[in-house]
């Protein structure tokens, strides 16, 4: 006999929207964003917590969405890479823009969504703590130098 498991209602504000829809409790916070919301700026790497490409902000928080479920989410404020860049480029992304802190652009979304909390946390970071801020985000292109002087170069455009 086919089990097939029952659905719940998950209501968030993703990207200052309310959107509602009935998911399977085990569903993953990626998979809700990407494939019941379209939102496939969120990258799925490793699917185990470890790469850091899938971070979304949870009520300002970065979280690693491929080890929450959407469920949740449910009631809370979900910020992705879509929500970001909104009203044109967010100063994170002009300054990743200016200084080629990307290449294939796969860690980016995670990338810019850690330095957002991080900004947000600490408006003047050190280059140390820019580089242990985003120490959960892997890159496999970049080296990381260009990543650290963006988001020091976005740090002192907006302080
Ligand atoms: S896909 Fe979630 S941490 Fe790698
Ligand atoms: S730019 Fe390719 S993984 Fe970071």
């Amino acid at each position: 006999m086919r089990v097939v498991a029952e659905r719940t209602p998950v209501a968030a504000i993703v990207n200052g929207e309310r959107r509602e829809a009935f998911v399977e409790p085990r569903r993953s916070l990626a998979d809700y964003l990407r494939d019941d919301l379209g939102l496939t700026g969120t990258h799925v790497g490793c699917e185990h917590g470890v790469c850091g490409a899938c971070t979304v902000l949870v009520n300002d928080r970065s979280v690693r969405s491929c080890l929450m479920f959407a469920v949740q989410v449910n009631g809370q404020k979900v910020l992705t890479v879509e929500g970001l860049g909104a009203d044109g480029l967010h100063p994170l992304q002009q300054a990743f823009h200016e200084h080629h802190a990307l290449q294939c652009g796969f860690c980016t979304p995670g990338m810019l969504l850690s330095a957002l909390e991080l900004l947000q946390i600490n408006p003047t970071p050190t280059e140390d703590e820019v580089r242990r801020g985003l120490a959960g985000n892997l890159c496999m292109c970049t080296g990381y130098v260009n990543i650290v002087r963006a988001v020091l170069a976005a740090a002192a455009t907006a302080s």
